[in-house]
């Protein structure tokens, strides 16, 4: 497009500023926001998703927290032995002892700002069994915890007039590369964070935000895959390839999480979550004999074993033709009362039943794996703090809590206890910056120079030939080739494609001329176009990593390298952006070290937890 034609095909541009810019609405930016405004700072959120309609709201089951309420042997130690053995011991166990010790005050702030979490008839809060814990520990309010979680923390964001700005797509974060000296404990190498930059979807209009500091609370990257628990319009890595685009690094990319229950039919459901909490309240799962296979693969704990073994069985059993008609294998509660599905079921009963047609308290459930959390991220410290001044991530979006897999119930509350820890930092930093955005008011701020095609491309605001062809291609490849099972051929195969795609993406022919951001426009193809090109991070990085880590460790499996191998893998595998080259480099993982060491020496086998009620 000529430059002197660009400038009519944008309609308006409008300039902000904060203190604390927040990119997600989702939990663990509402978290985030409601602490960095408590210690004083302008705080602004912007979100791609409708406000109040964040990909939380579909997290289902509960969220933990070592409360005892059930089972009082249950304390922060033996969350925390579960929640690293679950991660194969590749997580942070530093990280893992600040979620497990903060549960119990983040659970109870929520309960003090009018979460419904259910409660037994004297009054104790319910807790339930999810996956691979040792005791009952998971909170939650019927099947739609998330979305209660959202509700108390949007009521607390509007008692403090907190401003979100929705249907925001950024992309790009806007650097300084004079790093402020007196924010002197972060280091400079990766210059500044000063704003971001994006458009608005719906009132066609480029944006532009000055920050002191800015929280990334973007979600994960699992919508690569076809078969995925999210949205459509969800968990592109968007944020990863954003902080990474800038100079942030990632860790652990290859973890992504398939959870064992996601519909597979009707096939306009495909993916869509069956919650964990359907086994927690006694779900079985039968293959199209009727047999409970679960016996032939984790028979101590049976359908409540880790999510990648109960993923992984569910699979085989499909593939080794035990499958349903549609592909999956059953999901059964029929043995349950109506009156217990209703209570501690009611979205699942509700979901069957419009989707699929079925009353699940009479007819089966059929399910298979789905792509549902990526344990890999940002590399970003205890305190949420990348390597860029001034840019911070929480949520799904950074990595190392988990490691190689995630207990169910542990990232509802990841957003709780780490949003508040960024948060403060986030203010804390952002009181340190000093004037900087503080004292231009909107007017005052510059005008981007978009004026030109190159200008747009260097703000990420371009277009390509049709998008969701490269999405659909992207999301079924990485399926084939970087699923539950990989191997060398395939990961090679995946790499190569991509690569190719990647080539394609960027080649000059491929940007589309047809580039409108005004009345008539089409600043939704920005957005796909974007969904792409972070897609495309994202695979290179997952399958980048998934071919060095010759072992199976939790979630990634290599069917070429079928055993643990400790003594060469206990590492994590970092990429680095390097002159726009993906770059690999490994460190070994943190050993453990204090009072968590000892009980994982001792720490009960699963063989002798207690038994599901
Ligand atoms: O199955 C579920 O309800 C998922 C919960 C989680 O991933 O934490």
């Amino acid at each position: 497009m000529e430059n002197n034609k660009i400038a009519e095909h944008v309609k308006k541009q409008s300039n902000y500023s904060c203190d604390v810019l927040i990119i997600g609405g989702g939990s663990a930016g509402l978290r985030a926001a409601i602490e960095a405004h408590d210690a004083g700072a302008r705080v602004l959120i912007i979100s791609k998703s409708t406000k109040g309609d964040p990909h939380t709201v579909l997290a289902r089951g509960g969220i933990n927290a070592a409360l005892g309420t059930m089972d009082p042997e249950d304390n922060w130690m033996v969350h925390a032995a579960d929640t690293l053995r679950e991660g194969v011991f590749l997580a942070d166990y530093e990280r893992v002892e600040m979620l497990c010790k903060n549960a119990p005050g983040a659970v109870n702030e929520l309960v003090n700002w009018g979460a419904r979490f259910h409660r037994e008839k004297d009054g104790r809060l319910t807790q339930r069994f999810f996956g691979a814990h040792t005791y009952r520990r998971t909170v939650f309010y019927g099947d739609w915890t998330g979305n209660e979680i959202i509700r108390v923390l949007m009521d607390q964001i509007q008692q403090r007039k907190i401003e979100i700005i929705d249907n925001v797509y950024i992309t790009k974060l806007l650097k300084s590369n004079n790093a402020n000296d007196v924010n002197e404990e972060v280091p400079t190498g990766e210059g500044e964070v000063i704003g971001a930059l994006g458009i608005n979807i719906e009132k066609k209009e480029i944006l532009l935000f000055e920050c002191k500091s800015l929280i990334l609370a973007t979600g994960g990257y699992t919508r690569v895959y076809s078969v995925s628990s999210s949205r459509i319009f969800e968990n592109y890595g968007e944020g990863v390839a954003l902080a990474y685009e800038a100079g942030a690094d990632l860790v652990d990319m290859e973890m992504v999480q398939f959870h064992p229950t996601g519909m597979v039919w009707p096939e306009k459901a495909l993916g869509t979550l069956a919650t964990e909490a359907i086994r927690g309240e006694g779900g079985l799962l039968l293959n199209s004999k009727g047999e409970r296979f679960m016996k032939n693969y984790y028979p101590e704990r049976m359908e409540l074993g880790p999510r990648d073994i109960v993923a992984r069985a569910n699979y085989n059993e499909i593939v080794d033709g035990r499958g349903t008609e549609h592909g999956g294998v059953w999901l059964d509660v029929t043995h349950l009362t109506k009156d217990k599905i209703l209570d501690r079921l009611p979205t699942m009963f509700e979901q069957f039943k419009n989707i699929a047609g079925i009353d699940i308290s009479k007819e089966k459930m059929e399910i298979g794996p789905t792509a549902h959390y990526s344990m890999g991220g940002v590399v970003a410290d205890i305190k949420c703090r990348t390597k860029i001044r001034g840019l911070f991530a929480v949520g799904e979006v950074i990595s190392q809590i988990y490691g190689a897999n995630r207990l169910g119930g542990n990232s509802l509350l990841d957003t709780i206890v780490f949003g508040k820890i960024v948060g403060s930092e986030a203010a804390r930093v952002a009181n340190k910056a000093g004037n900087r955005g503080k004292t231009r008011g909107p007017s005052s701020s510059p005008r981007l120079n978009v004026n030109s095609q190159k200008g747009y491309e260097d703000y990420g605001i371009f277009i390509i030939k049709e998008p969701i062809r490269f999405l659909k291609e992207i999301q079924e490849l990485m399926n084939q080739n970087a699923g539950i099972i990989r191997d060398e051929t395939k990961l090679q195969h995946g790499l190569k494609r991509i690569l190719e795609l990647k080539g394609e993406f960027y080649s000059k022919d491929n940007f589309s001329k047809d580039f409108r951001i005004n009345d008539d426009g089409n600043s939704e193809n920005v957005v796909l176009t974007w969904e792409v090109k972070a897609s495309l991070v994202v695979c290179e990085a997952i399958i980048r990593s998934a071919l060095m880590r010759q072992e199976s460790r939790g979630a990634h499996y290599r069917s070429d390298f079928p055993n643990l191998h400790d003594e060469k893998w206990n590492v994590n595998i970092y990429c680095r952006n390097e002159d726009r080259e993906m770059v690999l480099l490994t460190q070994n993982v943190k050993e453990i070290k204090g009072p968590l060491a000892d009980l994982l020496k001792t720490h009960i086998k699963p063989e002798h937890q207690r038994e599901f009620e």
